[in-house]
């Protein structure tokens, strides 16, 4: 099956504190997965204070017309896509989409990616963006679990 993998990143306009962002990424999530399961798209969200990333993999038709109405959507601003490449493969076969906030004790992390420890997604190239994204989802998914309503996204059942 032809895949494409999309990556842009935008400003977060999700609310003014932890709590509201907490808050719209449950809501964003559960919706996104109801959604993007119907399309067979798999992807990943990070969110820091400022900047979202988002992945979204699937065929074509699916993730461009997902992506068109997510860029429509007020809760972020200046988005940028990043990249949009052919791939054989998901980064994210196990998530229709997977949902992760940037922590201030994922410092350590994020210097690995971002010279002067500032998550800065225009500053990174497209490849990086994905990498960083996936080692966030994974650092994230280590911690302790959430609470159900804040829990990033469901496995895939049929990976
Ligand atoms: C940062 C962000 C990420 C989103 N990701 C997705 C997504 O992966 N899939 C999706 O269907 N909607 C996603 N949405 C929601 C869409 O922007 C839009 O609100 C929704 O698809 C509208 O759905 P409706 O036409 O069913 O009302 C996202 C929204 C935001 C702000």
């Amino acid at each position: 099956m032809a895949l494409v993998r999309l990556v842009y990143y935008s400003r977060n306009r999700l609310g003014p504190d932890r709590d509201a962002v907490a808050d719209q990424m449950a809501d964003i999530l559960a919706h996104s997965i109801a959604k993007n399961r119907l399309h067979g798209i798999t992807g990943a969200m990070i969110v820091d204070r400022n900047w979202i990333v988002q992945v979204l993999e699937g065929r074509q038709a699916a993730v461009t017309a997902t992506y068109d109405r997510i860029a429509a959507d007020p809760r972020h601003s200046d988005i940028v896509l990043a990249d949009t490449r052919a791939t054989d493969e998901r980064r994210f076969p196990l998530w229709w989409m997977a949902g992760a906030a940037i922590e201030p004790d994922m410092d350590d992390l994020v210097r690995r990616w971002c010279e002067d420890g500032d998550f800065d997604p225009s500053r990174l190239s497209p490849r990086r963006l994905v990498d960083l994204t996936e080692a966030v989802v994974a650092a994230y998914m280590e911690r302790s679990p959430a609470p159900p309503r804040r829990r990033a996204g469901a496995p895939r059942p049929h990976a």
